[in-house]
């Protein structure tokens, strides 16, 4: 924790890429993009749905990852997502069977920015089935993850045309922009101002290409986890309490990180360290 604290305290104020909060969603994305590619001209676009192994500086982690991927450590965890949804036929609530529609959530229903989980639960509830509960690991992340790899490949299209798509995506950037927690640092600070840059033993990805690898193994957590679960990891890391998986705050988050990540092909699920 020391680390973390001496690396936050010399980065200072962030000046590198000013969000215009009056911006229109195009616009935002049109700046994004330029940024990340002026600041990383030798990394592909595609590239960038691969985290921090996308970036110059992470070689080593990335040879290792490769290896790692020859047998990759969620195969067994993805088996049972499966499972879970041929066993309670969870295709028959989806267009296409759930085949090849992963790539355009989070979408709003003219009520909520839904999510895959939610869209999960929602199903097992109109079967007269149990909702499952723990949003962050286990039964949710495998099914989820299964769902995704039906749609591997597939670039993220999200629709933002609704007013109140429009309105969600404007909370999602504010939270991302936002300072927080004891340390009073922002997704940006980390996630934009400093991605390749090493903390606390970790090297921290571009905030461009987040949530396209979700859900993801870490050995950390031994096992898969949700977005919304690294979601709380970065809160807790600047000390703030982190809001619930699938929260409406989280959703819009979500919402606006995959926005950011237009036309990147998704890799979930995926490995992380
Ligand atoms: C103090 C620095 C810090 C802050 C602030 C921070 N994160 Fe992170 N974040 C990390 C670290 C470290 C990792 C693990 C290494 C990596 O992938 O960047 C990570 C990983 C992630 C990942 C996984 C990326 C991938 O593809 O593997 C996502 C998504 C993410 N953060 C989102 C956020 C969001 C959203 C916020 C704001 C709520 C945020 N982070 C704030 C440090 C931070």
């Amino acid at each position: 924790m020391k680390k973390l604290i001496i690396f936050l305290t010399l980065t200072g104020m962030m000046g590198a890429m000013p969000v215009a909060s009056q911006a229109s969603p195009e616009d935002d994305l049109k700046a994004w993009r330029s940024y990340f590619k002026t600041r990383f001209p030798d990394v592909k676009f595609d590239e960038f749905s691969n985290g921090l192994y996308a970036l110059p500086g992470a070689e080593d982690r990335r040879a290792e990852w490769e290896e790692i991927m020859e047998f990759p450590p969620y195969e067994l965890e993805l088996e049972e997502g499966k499972k879970f949804w041929d066993a309670n036929k969870l295709g028959t609530c989806f267009k296409n069977g759930g085949r090849g529609i992963a790539h355009k959530y989070p979408y709003w229903n003219g009520k909520q920015v839904r999510t895959i989980e939610l869209d999960i639960n929602a199903c097992l509830k109109k079967k007269g089935k149990k909702p499952i509960k723990n949003l962050k690991k286990g039964k949710m992340a495998q099914v989820v993850a299964y769902m995704k790899s039906m749609s591997r490949g597939k670039r993220v299209k999200v629709d933002l045309s609704s007013a109140g798509a429009k309105a969600a995506y404007e909370k999602g950037k504010q939270f991302y922009w936002a300072r927080r927690g004891q340390l009073n640092f922002s997704c940006a600070h980390c996630h934009v101002d400093k991605p390749g840059q090493f903390i606390g033993g970790n090297i921290l990805s571009a905030g461009l290409g987040h949530g396209v690898g979700f859900p993801a193994y870490r050995s950390k957590w031994g096992g898969l986890g949700t977005l919304h679960r690294r979601y709380g990891g970065c809160n807790k890391q600047v000390r703030a309490k982190p809001l619930k998986p699938q929260s409406e705050t989280y959703r819009a988050l979500e919402l606006y990180e995959t926005y950011m990540a237009s036309d990147l092909p998704l890799t979930a699920p995926s490995q992380r360290f």
